[in-house]
């Protein structure tokens, strides 16, 4: 590693409506090194990398490369330089296939200076660089047909066939899978080797400790500091990045399972998992862990009617339901969190008010007349009780930091009232003291008498939070366990097929 910065940003302001986002801010990152900028949600993170990358201008400050400095007006301008990346939120066309987002804006001619793409290369090159990822996909489809993961890996891949120097990487791993989290870092070890100079950003301390050198923390659009990451204890960054210690990650009040909410006999769903006995009750907290993959996700689009069930019941308050549509299971108090905020949650460009009460607008307004102020009143409560940062509630969504708008998710299904909760990896991409927030909620939810399923590929988070814990594997549950009776050791081996389970029994 080089000791002299490629890239180097000096007391950088950027002012957005209502919120200082950086407000002088020092950064630098060096050939062969990663370094890491952790923060809250709505620290200034992603702000700042854009700035980097040349998608953003800051207000105040200057940006130096090798020690010059220069002016980045538009992402071109800091591909010239070498300098490229992937932001959180995707840019990828969605109805382009696969090939045509590698090479957008850069595509193969078939002769030089003339438009005629030529296809074939296009699409040749696009195989070889996704199978340097060891990704076998079909580059004709268009991306909207991938998965989430397979989406992040495209455009993780399209960003490294340009050859950077300087690589900004946004919360890269936060749709992976733990094999392709391992691919991505094999790749940024290669690349460290080779003199590349890595930013990036991840709210998941175990990963920053294997792939970081230095780390510089923001709080509030503030620098914080820049330290060695060996010199720090874990303790100390969240420290650093909320300003307080953290006692209680995984609060347990004392929860009292009562009646029968949701259980499911035999269910198979099409493409998901076959034959689930599954059980949860009011007042309780139950965590379903599995590899991506094992059927966790499929299990609850069946449950909430997305996906179609082709055996086997479902039962609801005793009662069995043929589920139908998100529509009929949210009439039922059923409310799903789901894992793709931007696909599934949010209205990106509607306001914060409108998306809280878009699932409960019946509930408030039987008579169909909408009145705006009390959707603005009912949306600030929210904002207050889940801390949301939001300068109003008159803010489009879109504008608000990727963990804040995962709150404002929750605002929405809370707000339906609905009695069984389902939440689909819900502390993914949040910050640790929201993410200890999310916890104290989910806990006081299911105090409040609850029903709660949680998705979770976090297993401290599913050891901690779970009343009991269900286990899949390859698209069935292979174990069922209670709190207290698991350990990261026995869930894991069931999860990966080895090893198991405690059949307790569930009825
Ligand atoms: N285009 C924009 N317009 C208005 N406000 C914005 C815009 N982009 C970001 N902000 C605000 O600037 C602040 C910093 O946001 P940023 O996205 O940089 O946070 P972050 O550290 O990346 O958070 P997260 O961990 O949630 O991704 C937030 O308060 C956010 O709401
Ligand atoms: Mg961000």
């Amino acid at each position: 590693m080089s000791s002299q910065p490629i890239l180097e940003a000096r007391g950088i302001v950027k002012q957005f409506p209502g919120v200082r986002a950086l407000d002088g801010v020092n950064f630098d990152v060096r050939p062969g090194e990663v370094h890491v900028l952790i923060g809250e949600n709505g620290a200034g993170k992603s702000t700042l990398s854009k700035i980097l990358m040349g998608v953003i201008a800051a207000d105040e400050g200057e940006i130096l490369f090798e020690g010059r400095p220069i002016r980045l007006r538009s992402p071109l301008d800091a591909r010239q330089h070498g300098i490229g990346g992937v932001y959180q939120e995707f840019m990828l066309v969605p109805w382009l296939n696969v090939a045509q987002n590698i090479f957008l804006n850069r595509e193969p001619r078939r002769w030089k200076g003339l438009p005629f793409v030529d296809h074939r290369r296009m699409h040749e090159e696009s195989r070889e660089i996704l199978s340097a990822f060891g990704l076998e996909v079909d580059t004709r489809l268009p991306v909207k047909h991938l998965d989430t993961a397979l989406q992040q890996m495209v455009e993780i891949s399209k960003v490294l066939s340009t050859s950077p120097r300087v690589l900004v990487l946004d919360e890269p791993t936060a749709m992976l899978t733990d094999r392709e989290v391992s691919r991505l870092f094999e790749r940024i070890e290669e690349l460290r080797r080779q003199g590349v100079a890595i930013v990036y950003i991840s709210h998941r301390l175990q990963e920053i400790r294997k792939i970081g050198d230095r780390v510089t923390v923001l709080r509030d659009g503030r620098y914080v500091g820049t330290v060695n990451i060996r010199d720090v204890s874990d303790d100390q960054l969240v420290e650093m990045m909320v300003g307080r210690s953290i006692s209680q990650m995984y609060p347990r009040s004392r929860r009292a399972p009562g009646a029968e909410a949701l259980r499911l006999q035999g269910f198979s769903v099409k493409g998901g998992p076959q034959e689930a006995d599954f059980v949860v009750r009011y007042g309780e907290i139950v965590g379903l862990a599995g590899l991506v993959g094992a059927g966790r996700t499929e299990l609850v689009r069946g449950i909430f009617g997305i996906d179609p069930i082709q055996k086997g019941e479902l039962l609801i308050d005793g009662r069995k339901v043929t589920p139908r549509s998100p529509n009929q299971m949210i009439q039922l108090g059923v409310g799903l969190l789901s894992e793709d905020r931007k696909r599934f949650g949010l209205a990106l460009k509607s306001p914060v008010h409108w998306n809280t009460v878009m699932a409960s607008l019946r509930r408030h307004f039987p008579r169909g007349v909408v009145r705006e102020r009390k959707v603005q009143s009912i949306a600030r409560e929210y904002v207050e009780k889940l801390r949301i940062v939001t300068p109003s509630v008159l803010r489009q969504v879109r504008y608000l930091s990727g963990g804040n708008q995962q709150k404002v998710v929750m605002a929405k299904w809370l707000d339906t009232k609905a009695k069984i909760l389902i939440f689909d990896e819900p502390t993914r991409g949040i910050d640790v003291g929201a993410k200890a927030e999310v916890h104290a909620l989910m806990d006081q939810l299911a105090q409040e008498g609850n029903a709660i399923i949680m998705i979770s590929s976090d297993l401290p988070e599913v050891l901690g939070m779970s009343d009991r814990i269900y286990v899949l594997f390859q698209k069935r549950i292979v174990g069922e366990f209670k709190h207290g009776e698991a350990n990261q050791e026995k869930i894991a081996s069931l999860m990966l097929g080895i090893g198991t389970g405690v059949k307790t029994n569930a009825s």
